[in-house]
């Protein structure tokens, strides 16, 4: 069965908005694993547009197991992550102008700087995912350079409609079964929804689903009517005390 890892980095992100203290991604790292989160997963971009090195250190301290920390194979972030020591890390590529990650580790094009972050992380005796894209050259080449995990890329899988989902899917459950054959452990995410984790989730071998948007998008419709109800009162009621 898949563990559910929660990504918090939006938390981080509105937080952000502000420059002020909330909310806090370390309450919602301990909301989430009290709603049944198996490990939190936080990305320490170059630019820190969203969790800061703060969050890790006090992450580190508050989330006893599972804590993923995704980065980029730079030397900067990867001296931080060993320094920090989080349960996993996942390697991502990373430009300072997209939205969100896009597309997988190009593991097979570039693989030197991989390679010199993954020997740094598992110096560090930390375990070190790859995300990629599902494609069996990219997780062959995972295995070749040392990786313990891949992490594959869902985000065409959840964009696609119709027939080409099904093939997307398929892709998924090539590269999982590839990857599962050579012996790294299975994850996946980005991109999945309530509406589409679950035939992602039944992909033989399938060990860690990482979901941050749609879980915080949620999140904020289901607490928004309690939100404005507990404003509300604190208004009313300071009316009612000036009378
Ligand atoms: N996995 C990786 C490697 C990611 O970069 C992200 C996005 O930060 C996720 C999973 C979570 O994706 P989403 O927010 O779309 O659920």
């Amino acid at each position: 069965m898949a563990t559910l890892g929660v990504n918090i980095d939006h938390v981080a992100t509105i937080r952000q908005a502000r420059r002020t203290h909330e909310p806090d991604p370390v309450t919602a790292a301990s909301l989430a694993m009290l709603g049944g989160a198996d490990g939190i997963t936080i990305h320490l971009r170059e630019d820190r547009r969203h969790i800061v090195d703060r969050d890790l250190r006090i992450l580190r301290e508050t989330v006893p197991s599972g804590l993923n920390l995704e980065l980029a194979c730079e030397a900067e972030v990867v001296r931080i992550a060993c320094e920090a020591k989080p349960d996993e890390a996942t390697l991502v590529p990373e430009r300072r102008e997209e939205v969100t990650t896009e597309g997988g580790l190009d593991v097979v094009g570039d693989p030197s700087r991989v390679q010199r972050a993954i020997e740094q992380l598992r110096e560090a005796g930390i375990m070190v995912s790859l995300f990629i894209d599902p494609d069996e050259e990219q997780v062959e080449k995972s295995v070749e350079l040392g990786a313990d995990a891949v992490e594959l890329h869902t985000g065409s899988y959840a964009l696609a409609k119709g027939n080409v989902r099904q093939q997307e899917l398929q892709r998924l459950m090539d590269a999982g079964a590839k990857a599962r054959q050579l012996g790294l452990k299975l994850h996946a995410g980005h991109g999945l929804t309530y509406q589409n984790v679950q035939a992602v989730a039944c992909i033989e071998g399938m060990g860690e689903l990482n979901i941050g948007h749609s879980i915080v998008a949620r999140a904020v419709f289901t607490g928004l009517k309690e939100a404005v109800a507990d404003m509300k009162r604190l208004v009313v009621e300071a009316n009612w005390s000036k009378r």
